[in-house]
Order: C-alpha cells, then sequence, then structure tokens
C-alpha cells in the first residue's frame, strides 16, 4: 500500500513519494504518472522473445485503447506470453487518451525496464502487463490513495455525502457497459462534491461491484475528512473533489 497526497488548493501539482527515476524530470511531452508498481521481481532479458512480444503487445493495446478507451490482450506462447490491460479514464477525449497511453507504454518501460510485470497510473489511463493471465480477477494488490492536504470544517457531515455520492456512482457503474460513472451533489452554499468511479471491463458486473465496494469501504483510511480523495487500484477506482474534475 501506497500514499500520496496532493495538494489541490490552486494548481493540481501532486506531491510524489516515488518517481521512477530522475529520468521522468526528462520527459518533457505529457502528464507526469501519478504512480506504478514494477510487480514481479523477475526480469526479462533484452532481445528475448519476452521483450518482442512485449513491444508488439504494447503497440496492439495503444491502437485497440485510442478507439475504445480500454484494451485487453496477450502475444506469445508458454513462458513468453505476456498479457495486458489498458484503460482510459472513461471521461477522457480520443485524442487525451492516445496521449496518455503513449506516454504509458514508454514511462512503464523506463520505470520498471526489464521487470516481466508493471503497471502504471496517470490522471487519465493506466497500463498493466504480467506474464500470467490476471484478466477477470480484482487486482487487490496495486493500489495507492491520493488526497487533498485541506480539511473539510463538519467532517462527519461531509464525509457521509461523500460515501453517499460514490456509493451512488458505484451502482450505476457495475450495470453499464462502461463501467464507469460520475455526479455530483450540492454541499452548503454554491459548492459541490463531484465524484466519479471506475473499473476495468475485464471484470464482470459482480465483480466490478466488488472492487469498488471495497474501495468506498477504504474511505476512512484514504481520506477522512479531506476536500478530495482517490483509492486508485489495478481493477478500480474512485475520486472525489470540490471542484468538477470530469469532462462532460
Ligand atoms: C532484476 O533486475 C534488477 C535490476 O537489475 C535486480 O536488482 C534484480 O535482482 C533482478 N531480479 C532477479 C529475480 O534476478
Ligand atoms: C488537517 O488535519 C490534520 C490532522 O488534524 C493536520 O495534521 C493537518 O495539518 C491539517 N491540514 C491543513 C491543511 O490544515
Amino acid at each position: 500500500m501506497h500514499l500520496i497526497s496532493s495538494n489541490n488548493m490552486s494548481s493540481a501539482r501532486f506531491v510524489l513519494l516515488s518517481l521512477c527515476s530522475a529520468l521522468l524530470l526528462q520527459a518533457t511531452h505529457g502528464a507526469d504518472p501519478l504512480f506504478h508498481f514494477c510487480s514481479t521481481p523477475e526480469n526479462f532479458t533484452a532481445d528475448s522473445p519476452y521483450e518482442s512480444n512485449l513491444n508488439k503487445l504494447t503497440g496492439f493495446l495503444y491502437a485497440k485503447t485510442s478507439s475504445s478507451g480500454f484494451g485487453l490482450g496477450s502475444i506469445g506462447q508458454y513462458q513468453d506470453q505476456v498479457y495486458g490491460l489498458t484503460l482510459c479514464r472513461g471521461d477522457a477525449s480520443p485524442t487525451d487518451c492516445k496521449a496518455c497511453m503513449a506516454d504509458a507504454g514508454a514511462e512503464i518501460r523506463r520505470c520498471c525496464p526489464r521487470n516481466k510485470g508493471a503497471i502504471i497510473w496517470y490522471d487519465k489511463c493506466m497500463f498493466k502487463y504480467l506474464d500470467a493471465d490476471f484478466f477477470g480477477q480484482i487486482d487487490n494488490a496495486n493500489k495507492f490513495y491520493m488526497w487533498n492536504l485541506n480539511n473539510v470544517s463538519d467532517p462527519k457531515a461531509f464525509n457521509s455525502k461523500v460515501r453517499g455520492l460514490l456509493t451512488g456512482l458505484f451502482e450505476e457503474a457495475y450495470t453499464v457497459p462502461k463501467m464507469f460513472a460520475t455526479g455530483e451533489v450540492g454541499l452548503e452554499g454554491k459548492t459541490k462534491l463531484y465524484g466519479s468511479v471506475q473499473c476495468t471491463r475485464d471484470l464482470s458486473s459482480t465483480e466490478c461491484k466488488e472492487c469498488l465496494e471495497g474501495a468506498i469501504g477504504e474511505l476512512p483510511s484514504c481520506c477522512d475528512g479531506k476536500e478530495g480523495g482517490r483509492v486508485i487500484g489495478g481493477s478500480c477506482n474512485f475520486r472525489y473533489e470540490i471542484y468538477p474534475f470530469v469532462n462532460v
């Protein structure tokens, strides 16, 4: 479990505890990743069939995700088989999705150069690959939190609004093909609370429900009384903020 705090007071700059390397600072184009895990200790060797399959799969998933916002695929046989999954945020435009996938495909290799499995998240997309079939299984291993440093004045009332909004959203998300839902509710005065939830589309509707229930159950540990928060995993995520962050 990893924790990241973010201060969204004026600009959305994140305080990252773990950047993959100084190389990241040289990546001048595109957005920075939110987080990554190199999820297996095993390495592939340079110019091996595994590497070649991973390269092919990355290209395949890039093309697939650019049009549908989601990609799932596997290439190779036996010990050289690679499984991959890509997902763009449900509201990402095809252009944003494509740009994010290009960043993710390159950056995951910089962060985890030879690992047989890895996962990387951006604001607008995620990319995961592994040397074993993980499709349709809830990923409980790869997960992190982000939260706004600002505290709300009435945590009890606010937390209950957050839980209410996210619960309504997850009940919608697991019943729709995109497995993504967004919404808002009024707070005091002119303030509103905005939320989104999303599952990877390899999950069944039951698994999506289970995954989001689990994530929302982590609200007290992730973002108790915080103006904004996210639980981001390999199979589902939620986010809430007191400012609009979804493109409509
Ligand atoms: C994989 O490579 C890394 C970096 O070179 C090394 O630290 C690690 O021990 C290797 N893992 C295995 C299982 O050999
Ligand atoms: C929010 O509350 C925590 C815990 O009481 C405190 O440590 C932190 O400094 C507060 N944050 C801000 C921005 O005031």
